[in-house]
Parts: structure tokens; sequence; C-alpha cells
């Protein structure tokens, strides 16, 4: 039997420094007012060869850190974006939830928009109509069927969204982790309704990052990395691998996976505690140099950025901030990865803490923020041995004397 999917050498490569954020950048639009094209950039492949099939009936999970390049493939296997290269095969009709704001059209109302998506399945108007108020009693009432989609919350254009791919008998259901804007009992209904629709023998793709919920909604996996393939098969053996990876992550300074806030144009991606040679260190021994290594990716040419490190205490209280502007370094982000260092002299912290290091990064918008992104203890010397452990006693120790001196 043919495969309702199959996936054969897909492959999307996306300019860097195109990704439309409010238009285009200084020096797009002067090349444009000089009818120049722009620097060529660099391509860089968001889906590199990737090949797999699904078959009919069957639920499949796509996992893999952010960037990974799941919600491209989404998109292009439900030809909102065009492949650069491979072919894609679905047998069936497509419904598609995506991420907000791709798939709708955002001038017409919802209940234009279900007659759109229905005639876009294939579906006669009758057909439509028929599954019309499953889907208005799905989305939670008809209060704004005439309301332009572009007026709506994030939560209910994913409801109207998630009515309409489960609702209008697709054959081939492919879901992108938007559930996770809905609330809890909004979630459970599209997870019985995948799981519903999953049992009548339709073909699922399904992308999440709760790795519980694969395995029980998927009997295969998918993960991606960097736009490949790097593992598939059972559910459970793939989340497991998986979530090692992002164990090792957390060991070697992957930042990609973290809780972030930012427009992500550029982005820190790896960060750690270094040495002088900048190696990864295990712990800070107090008094020596505490040098914070990152690397930053960007998707973008930014010729005037600040960045900022902050050591926290693990109760929060920022202890110290080191801050570009503060002592007039420029840093200067072109397309791609360039790694930058600061370094504290001489950082005298208390034996005994663990201190935090958040992360930011700005041109003005900011362009990426992550708390958290390195935990460091720290730890004594034997000539530290003197000095008390209590967190109690404050985060750092100057040399100090005492003596007596001549009253009155
Ligand atoms: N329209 C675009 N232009 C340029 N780069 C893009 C575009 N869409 C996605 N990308 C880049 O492609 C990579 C994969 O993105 P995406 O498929 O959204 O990953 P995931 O859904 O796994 O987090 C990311 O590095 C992202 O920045
Ligand atoms: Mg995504």
């Amino acid at each position: 039997m043919h495969p309702a999917i199959r996936v054969q050498h897909l492959t999307k490569q996306y300019r860097l420094g195109t990704r439309a954020r409010g238009g285009l950048n200084l020096t797009e639009r002067l090349a444009r007012v000089f009818r120049r094209a722009p620097t060529p950039a660099a391509d860089f492949r968001a889906l590199d060869d990737v090949s797999f099939d699904v078959h009919r009936g069957e639920a499949v999970g796509v996992i893999g850190r952010n960037g990974a390049g799941k919600s491209t493939l989404l998109k292009v296997l439900s030809r909102i974006v065009e492949p650069s290269g491979g072919r894609v095969e679905l047998r069936g009709r497509v419904g598609s939830l995506l991420e907000v704001g791709t798939g709708f059209h955002p001038e017409l109302t919802g209940r234009e928009n279900v007659y759109l998506s229905g005639s876009v399945l294939g579906m006669s108007r009758r057909e439509i109509t028929r599954g019309f108020d499953a889907i208005v009693n799905f989305a939670g009432g008809e209060q704004f069927l005439d309301t332009p989609v572009k007026r709506y919350s994030s939560g209910m254009y994913v409801r109207l969204a998630f009515a309409i791919a489960a609702h209008l008998e697709p054959e081939i259901l492919i879901v992108d982790e938007v559930l996770a804007v809905g609330d809890a009992a909004f979630q459970k209904r599209c997870l019985d309704r995948m799981a519903e629709l999953a049992q009548s023998g339709r073909t699922i793709l399904f992308v999440s990052h709760n790795m519980q919920l694969i395995p029980l909604l998927c009997k295969r996996a998918v993960q991606l990395e960097r736009g490949r393939v790097v593992r598939t098969g059972d559910a459970g053996t793939v989340t497991a691998a998986y979530l090692n990876d992002l164990l090792a992550d957390a060991k070697s300074g992957d930042l990609r996976d973290k809780p972030r806030t930012g427009d992500g144009r550029a982005r820190f991606v790896r960060a750690w505690l270094a040495d002088d040679a900048g190696r990864p260190l295990a712990h800070f021994v107090s008094g020596a140099d505490f040098t914070v290594r990152v690397e930053i990716e960007s998707s973008v040419a930014a010729p005037n950025v600040s960045a900022a490190v902050v050591i926290a205490t693990q109760y929060g209280s920022r202890v110290v901030t080191s801050w570009t502007s503060e002592v007039g370094y420029r840093a200067s982000l072109k397309p791609g990865i360039q790694a930058f260092e600061c370094k504290f002299r001489d950082a005298t912290f208390r034996p005994g803490h663990t201190l935090l290091v958040h992360l930011w990064l700005s041109d003005g918008e900011v362009l990426d923020s992550v708390e958290n992104a390195v935990v460091v203890e720290v730890v004594g010397e034997p000539e530290h041995d003197h000095l008390s452990r209590d967190a109690n006693q404050g985060v750092v120790v100057f040399d100090y004397d005492w003596r007596e001196v001549p009253a009155g």
C-alpha cells in the first residue's frame, strides 16, 4: 500500500537575513532605492535532505529543539511553503493546524474562513455546511463567527483553526504545537478528538514539546535536528533519547531550548563559564577571573548591538551586571555564529554560593534574553577554609584586616 505521506530528500533553503520582521532592514531598503541587489547572503537550510514515510492510519510525532525545522516541515507538507528541493507526496485530503498566523485569510471572517478551508480541502458547499455546526460547537460558540480573523486573540484563532482542521473530514491531519495556546479543557478536547481521528484510521503528523503526550498519541516519532532527521522509530524510544539530548545540552551549555523572550533575529545558542583558554569549567574557584563565553547565532547583520551578562544569586537578587555600553564596547553581528567573552576580574564570590547567569542582547529592540543561562557553583581553595560557607554571610568576600588603633 502507498504511504499516506512520503517525504523524499526534502530541502528548504532560506537566505540568511531575509526573515521579514517589520519589513526590510536598512541595507535592503537602501539597496532597493539604489536598485542594487543586497549583498549576497549565505544560504541556510531549515530542512536538509529530510526523508520519511507515514503510513495510512498511522500517528507520527515530530520532535526536536527550537529551530530544528519542525514548523517548516509542516508548512511544506501543507503547501504553505515551497520546498527548495526534494519531493513530498500526500495521498488524501490534508487538514492542518499550523503556527498562529498561517492558514487563515486574515481579512475574512471566521465563517468565511470555514468555507474557504473546506473548499481548499476539496469539499462541496453542502459538505461544509453539514460540518458547520460541529465546528462552531467545538470552537466554543457563534459570537465571533462574523468577525474578521485578524481581530481574533491567539486563543480564539487556535480554537477555530483546530475545529476546522479536525471536523472537515481530513484524511491527513497535520498539527503544529499551537495547542499549547488554549486552556487545559480545550487542549483535552483537541487531544481526545485527535485520538478519535487516529482510531478511525486517519493519518496524523503531530509536533509537540510534550514528551509524555507523544508516546500516548503516536506509535512512531521523528526527531529533527538542524533541519535533519536524526532519529526515527518507536515513539517511546525516540522521546527518551531526545530527553537525554536535552540533559546533555544542560551540561554543554546549549541554550537553544531554553525559555526566552526577544524577537529572535539573533539568539544566544551556547553559554558557559570558561577558563583562560575558553574551555568550559565545572565550577568556579573563588577569586579567579569569572569568564562567561557566549555563542550568538544571528540571521541578520546588526552592526551596533549591546549585550549584558548579569550574575545573580540562587535567590534571584542581582549581584553584578556587566553591560557592553557601560564600557564602550560595541558588538557587531553578521549572519552566522559568533562568540563573545565577558570577563569579571578576580571575582571573590563566597564559596558555597550557587550563582545564576542571565544574558541579554539588544539593538534597540530586545533580540534575545535568557534567564538562568548558566548555573555556577562557587568552590574554595584550601586558603579559603577559614571562610564561612553560609550563604547568609554575603555573596562576596573582600580582603580585610582587623587591628587595634589608639583610642581617643
Ligand atoms: N521565513 C523564514 N525566513 C528565514 N528563516 C526562517 C524562516 N522560517 C523559519 N526560518 C528559520 O528556519 C529554522 C527552522 O525554523 P522552524 O521550522 O520554525 O523550527 P521549529 O518549528 O523546529 O522551532 C530556524 O532557524 C528559523 O529561524
Ligand atoms: Mg515551530
